[in-house]
């Protein structure tokens, strides 16, 4: 019997998905994206080379593996094409591994615009989006006016539909906004061309995992951005358009609930968050300098710097509740290594009141002062270990209060971002 794993985010996104996804690759035929899109950012770092993606899961790197969007994802066929000729690039052959489900909405250029000038006109109170159109899609989507991609097969009946939606979302985006109009001609030609590509790679992806089941095989769903951000269960405006957490694996790719075996939480060892929204562990200080200096925390999908802070163990424990993580996985321990002292919130006090939830309003949120718990720095260096003997006692003793603290198991730390600096605790 094969076993269905998602591997998802317990954070704001940038958790190192990406890397477990490919460690765990090897022992599974498929890898399916079931949320998101373009907005995501993952970076794998193998015999030193460095491959970002955004779209394509990441188990496109390994030649005998499956690669799956499932209908939850929003593509945009532009970025798809760019990625797959930067694949192409480097050797990787996609035409028979790579299938979108016909189900997908599209990203189109209307929704790159809207979610620019919404941001642009919000000012102060921005989100901090990704500006890559994923908002608006989803919009779409559930407006029931979106275009899908199957859409693509039957190029006639698609550019009347198409027409009106333009038209429709020019109104917004000149009378309100002020903005340009988006030229209907041009979405067209761009998409006629993009569709001859992107149509031998449409399929029936809930068929096809259904084969997958019935073969026996493993296969692995890779979240995308992190539990936090979820458009519910996050801290809400300062979320993504789509659910993150694992919920999102069954109505994102049409596996049943019951058919998911493992759920794996990625966390980094402190927390990281990209964009607006509030972060009660957030550090201004030298610390929280440190950990985006050692931790190189900038987006790889926007460049943009990501704000750092002690590791969140409520926030923590409510990703675990929300998504039933079965074990957790700890990553860039080895950011840690120059500290003296490792904190971590295990309580808020939240407006003279003293809380062990995390509030579902974002403004609670913001008000919650965190309650440190803190043990001694190991002050030397762990990149790259394997062996979890070698580890420092302090950093066996930080894991083991967190798994305490969790009560879900650590049953991998990752200390360093190739694909071999991974040590397995099952063995321990
Ligand atoms: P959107 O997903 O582009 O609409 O952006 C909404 C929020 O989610 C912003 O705060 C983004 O910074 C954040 N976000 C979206 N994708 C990612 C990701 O892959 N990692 C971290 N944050 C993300």
């Amino acid at each position: 019997m094969g076993i269905n794993t998602v591997i998802l985010g317990t954070q704001w996104g940038d958790e190192g998905k990406g890397k477990i996804v490919d460690c765990l690759t090897p022992e599974a035929q498929a890898v399916v994206r079931f949320q998101g899109g373009h907005n995501a950012g993952h970076t794998l770092i193998i015999d030193g080379k460095k491959t970002v993606l955004h779209l394509i899961p990441s188990g496109i790197l390994h030649a005998a593996v499956m690669c799956y969007i499932g209908n939850g994802v929003v593509v945009s066929p532009g970025a798809l094409l760019k990625e797959l000729d930067s694949l192409e690039g480097q050797g990787v052959a996609y035409a028979d591994r790579l299938r979108i489900s016909a189900a997908c909405h599209l990203i189109l250029p209307y929704h790159v615009a809207l979610d620019q000038a919404r941001e642009r006109h919000r000012g102060k109170e921005a989100i901090g989006t990704t500006g890559r159109g994923i908002g608006p899609a989803y919009e779409d989507k559930v407006a029931r006016r979106g275009i899908r991609a199957l859409d693509l097969c039957d190029l006639a009946s698609l550019k009347p539909r198409l027409e009106a939606i333009v038209t429709y979302h020019n109104v917004a985006l000149t009378q309100y906004y002020q903005e340009e109009a988006i030229d209907f001609n041009m979405v067209w030609s761009e998409l006629e061309v993009q569709a001859k590509r992107v149509l031998p790679l449409i399929a029936d992806v809930t068929a096809a995992l259904v084969k997958h089941r019935e073969q026996g095989d493993s296969v692995i769903f890779e979240g995308a951005q992190g539990s936090l951000l979820d458009i519910d269960l996050g801290t809400y405006p300062f979320v993504t358009s789509s659910n993150t957490t694992a919920g999102a694996v069954s109505a994102g790719s049409g596996v049943g609930p019951l058919y998911l075996d493992e759920v794996m939480g990625v966390m980094k060892a402190y927390c990281t968050r990209v964009g607006a929204g509030p972060f009660p562990t957030e550090l201004f200080d030298e610390v929280g300098a440190e950990l985006a200096d050692r931790g190189k925390e900038f987006g790889a999908t926007t460049g943009r710097a990501r704000r750092c802070g002690w590791l969140d163990i409520i926030a923590l424990r409510r990703a675990i509740a929300i998504n039933s993580v079965s074990q957790l996985v700890m990553t860039k321990l080895d950011v840690l290594d120059n500290l003296a002292e490792i904190k971590f919130c295990v309580g808020y006090e939240c407006r003279g009141e003293q809380l062990s939830d995390l509030p579902i309003s974002a403004a609670d949120v913001a008000a919650c002062k965190p309650i440190y718990e803190s043990l001694p720095g190991w002050k030397s260096d762990t990149y790259g270990m394997t062996e979890l003997d070698t580890l420092p006692e302090e950093a066996k003793a930080f894991i083991n209060r967190v798994e305490e603290l969790a009560q879900v198991p650590v049953t991998m730390v990752s200390t360093g971002p190739d694909r071999v600096h991974l040590l397995n605790r099952l063995s321990k």
